[in-house]
């Protein structure tokens, strides 16, 4: 298995079943589907899976018209080749049949992160790659990659994948990425206190980016810090997990994320702030 960065936290087994993917002997390309909601660490897991494995990694920009997007994907692999010849591609077909000849000689994973706002663009992608991945075409035996399309919105990614689909029953793996669960979040944010660890929990949930970006590591050590880190860090409008809540409930991933419809209920929040946060001065100016 290929060592995982020291700076990854768990995802132990997201990684093997990626090494494993990866490094798969199939003499032919073969594709993957990764999906989970946004910033639970799908595009870390990638991009530390080329850099340790010298693979290409492709993000698409959202918004982008096909050709815009084509000549960006150019940009990269010429960075990637350091081909001294521009990468001009017409279609689709020529990009993707670029991409399986990166790997000829060894199995190298060739990512194409953000692939929603790619197909959004260009709905004849999923197709594209079906014809490309062909089972007896010369390209793709002659091809060793491991292609892994990304996304955070798990309902396309999925539906890339069902019923009539194109691209239906040619993924050799189909990695879904999670938030951590109460167990693994304590034990990523350090919290050794259980009920603080739960406090915690209750407010963030399993998502690791918000320790890295919004919060920048910062957690109540002790129970008695935690009102005031719930003030100063998730209350104060300045601090962008202030709206994170609206923001999520917007986004299509998260909606799509619980399978199981809740009854809508009407509920009176009988909650008041506790007397240090009502006390607080600190952002109330
Ligand atoms: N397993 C992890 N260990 C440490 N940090 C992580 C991990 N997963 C995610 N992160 C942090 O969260 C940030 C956002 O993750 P990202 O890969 O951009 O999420 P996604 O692609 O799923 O939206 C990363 O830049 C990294 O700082
Ligand atoms: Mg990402």
């Amino acid at each position: 298995m290929i060592d995982k960065p020291s700076d990854m936290f768990d995802r132990d087994g997201e990684w093997a079943q990626l090494s494993r993917f990866v490094t798969s002997t199939f003499e032919r390309a073969t594709l993957g589907v990764v999906s989970g909601r946004r910033r639970q660490g799908k595009t870390f897991l990638l991009q530390a899976m080329c850099e340790a494995t010298g693979g290409f990694y492709f993000g698409a920009s959202e918004v982008v018209p096909k050709p815009e997007a084509l000549r960006q994907l150019g940009d990269a692999l010429r960075e990637f080749t350091g081909s001294p010849a521009a990468y001009r591609f017409q279609d689709w077909g020529q990009a993707i049949d670029t991409l399986l000849a990166l790997a000829t000689d060894r199995p190298i994973p060739v990512v194409l992160d953000e692939f929603p706002y790619l197909a959004r663009e260009s709905k004849e992608l999923p197709s594209v790659i079906q014809n490309a991945l062909a089972p007896r075409r010369t390209q793709r035996l002659a091809s060793r990659a491991r292609l892994l399309l990304c996304g955070s919105s798990i309902s396309f990614m999925s539906e890339l994948l069902a019923g009539q689909a194109p691209l239906r029953g040619r993924a050799g793996l189909e990695l879904i990425v999670a938030t951590f669960d109460f167990r693994v979040a304590a034990e990523y944010w350090g919290l050794r206190d259980r009920r603080l660890a739960a406090l915690v929990y209750f407010v963030l949930g399993g998502t690791p980016a918000y320790r890295a970006e919004q919060l920048d590591g910062e957690t109540p050590q002790r129970v008695e810090e935690f009102d005031d880190w719930v003030i100063g860090h998730v209350l104060n409008p300045a601090n962008p997990l202030f709206r994170e809540v609206r923001m999520l409930l917007a986004e299509r991933s998260f909606q799509t994320s619980f399978t199981t419809p809740r009854p809508a209920r009407a509920t009176r929040s009988t909650w008041r702030p506790s007397a240090p946060m009502a006390n607080s001065s600190r952002w109330a100016r």
